[in-house]
């Protein structure tokens, strides 16, 4: 039993909270810019509690295994998942799409991955880890992957295709049923990046939003990557790759002598049953009308500050497809750094010359109110109203 010097710890913890000062926290509201969110308070309890699992060596914390499985089966129901069908938890969407490809190379034996210009910079590692080459395809004017384009690239080296369901930028969806079919008839690998949207859309449609299909129903999509740490409303680092068949995971695993299981698929060893935990604790508590709730409250505020905005004088990238929206300005960087000055963080995107706010389940109208001000203000600074 571990006892406490009182003074010693005392002093550790202070030292800490100084220096927790200086983060932005999502509870305080100011940060616009992130996908990651304020864990529901569910998830922070269920954290604490799994804090000592080890899901890396499963067969020491079979519970916590149950745990998991079943949360992989409440994340291929709410995308269709074929009973086929298998998941693997991940830190979230690096993770996710880096295993994808992997997967992808390993079944092909190819290298080139297209993907459109908007996919996230996560690929780049994935192009450097594992001497795989990456075709950009152009977007277009509706900043989803142009499909034209696409067909003319794929070659007898392509490996994979990848699709946005929710794109790091603008929250834009490629459209997947089509991409599924070009997939299906050129038996290529079609993995889809929902990292971000893969908690969206299925509410959305639901809300009757009418959005392309995403998910498994599409019969060439391969692979779905998901984030529950960004609009599944738990602690990071969360996520789960689902495969269309439990047998892909056979080219992602190796023998693991040691230990007790004799196979371990996927890139991490020791990892931690706290993520998994908390996130499941919020799918069990939300259920999916409460997600559909949250989300459907996302929609309101990024609607209102939607208006707000455009009441400014400053105009969007587009009409938002989800809680994403890209504000148009002549020098956005400059905007991002004064914000940041003044406690708001907001992101920049140069190649679309635009700032961009994702609204988030902690971001309140009330908040809305209190920044647009500030933006105001800030834009006059800079001569961008
Ligand atoms: C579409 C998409 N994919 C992948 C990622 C990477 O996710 P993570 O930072 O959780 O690894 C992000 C992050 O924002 C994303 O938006």
């Amino acid at each position: 039993m571990v006892s406490f010097d009182t003074q010693k710890k005392q002093k550790i913890f202070s030292e800490l909270a100084r220096l927790q000062q200086r983060d932005f926290c999502f509870s305080r509201g100011h940060i616009l810019g992130s996908m990651c969110t304020v864990p529901h308070p569910i998830a922070r309890e269920a954290y604490i509690q799994f804090l000592e699992t080890n899901l890396g060596d499963p067969e020491l914390c079979p519970g916590t295994k149950e745990i998991e499985s079943q949360y992989i089966s409440f994340i291929s129901g709410l995308l269709h998942a074929p009973k086929s069908s298998a998941g693997q938890i991940v830190s979230g969407g690096t993770e996710g799409n880096i295993t994808a490809m992997w997967i992808a190379k390993q079944l092909s034996g190819k290298k080139e991955i297209l993907l459109p210009k908007s996919a996230h910079f996560s690929f780049q590692k994935i192009a450097s880890l594992m001497d795989m080459k990456l075709v950009e395809i152009p977007i277009t004017k509706k900043y989803i992957m142009d499909v034209v384009e696409l067909k003319k690239k794929i070659h007898k080296t392509t490996a994979a295709i990848v699709g946005l369901a929710g794109s790091t930028e603008l929250g834009t969806i490629d459209p997947i049923p089509e991409l599924s079919e070009i997939c299906t008839d050129e038996h290529i690998f079609f993995h889809v990046d929902a990292a971000f949207g893969g908690f969206v859309i299925p509410f959305l449609k639901e809300l009757q939003y009418e959005l392309p299909d995403f998910d498994f129903r599409c019969k060439g999509v391969c692979s779905i990557s998901i984030d529950s740490h960004k609009m599944g409303y738990a602690a990071i680092p969360l996520g789960t790759l689902v495969v269309r068949k439990k047998q892909w995971l056979e080219c992602i695993s190796v023998d693991s002598p040691y230990i007790s299981s004799e196979k371990q698929a996927g890139i991490l060893g020791t990892r931690s049953g706290a993520p998994v935990a908390a996130a499941y604790a919020v799918a069990r508590y939300l259920g999916h009308e409460g997600y559909k709730h949250m989300v459907q409250s996302c929609m309101e505020v990024t609607q209102y500050t939607e208006r707000r905005i455009r009441e400014l004088g400053l105009s969007l990238v587009m009409k938002p497809t989800m809680n994403v929206i890209g504000v148009k300005l002549k020098k956005p960087g400059c905007v991002v750094d004064r914000l940041s000055k003044k406690g708001w963080r907001v992101n920049k995107v140069e190649r679309l010359s635009c700032i961009r706010l994702v609204l988030m389940p902690q971001i309140t109208k009330q908040i809305i109110d209190e920044f647009i001000p500030v933006l105001q203000k800030t834009c006059e600074e800079v001569g961008e109203l």
